[in-house]
């Protein structure tokens, strides 16, 4: 049983505690979906006021829903469409505080207010991108954002291995 309990009011501390538990949770695991499925369990179970959190995968160019906790979404967005497919084609975070105001952003919850997306690059290409979704406007910050890139960066190696399981990249 993995149990992280992960109570704290400072973010940055919070964060700190959220990677420790997403390193320890796919450290020597190759296997790229068990990887994003546990990470999708921690963000949800870890980060206040979520509506969605999970990923989506680079699949031949177009991002492709993989493992997530929330209401079921839309399965394929296009690179450089809605807030995933933006951080997708600029690879850099998207931080929206109101996602009714963001150029085709893609509704997927009609609960969504907020939204953070975090793309997973590793040696260079995309993996994918991790979505956080809030039913509260300005739910994420900039601390949002450096934590997530942080997990990120660790997920990156441990997430690449979809590259091979699927012959399409
Ligand atoms: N809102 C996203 C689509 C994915 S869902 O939020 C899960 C977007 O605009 O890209």
């Amino acid at each position: 049983m993995y149990d992280f309990k992960i109570e704290t009011e400072n973010k940055a501390e919070l964060y700190r505690q959220l990677n420790q538990a997403a390193d320890s949770l796919t450290d020597g695991e190759p296997d790229a979906i068990a990887n994003m499925a546990n990470i999708a369990a921690l963000l949800w179970e870890s980060l206040p006021d979520l509506n969605w959190a999970g990923f989506y995968r680079n699949v031949g160019g177009e991002l492709v829903l993989g493992p997530f906790q929330g209401r079921a979404a839309c399965i394929r967005i296009p690179f450089g469409k809605g807030v995933c497919g933006t951080a997708a084609s600029t690879l850099e975070a998207q931080c929206v505080e109101d996602v009714h105001a963001f150029p085709g952003h893609i509704a997927c919850d009609a609960a969504s207010a907020s939204e953070l997306v975090v793309p997973v690059v590793h040696e260079g290409e995309l993996i994918g991108v991790i979505d956080l979704d809030s039913p509260r406007t300005a739910r994420f910050d900039s601390e949002d954002v450096a934590g997530c890139l942080a997990l990120a960066r660790i997920l990156a190696p441990r997430l690449a291995s979809v590259e091979k399981q699927d012959p399409k990249r």
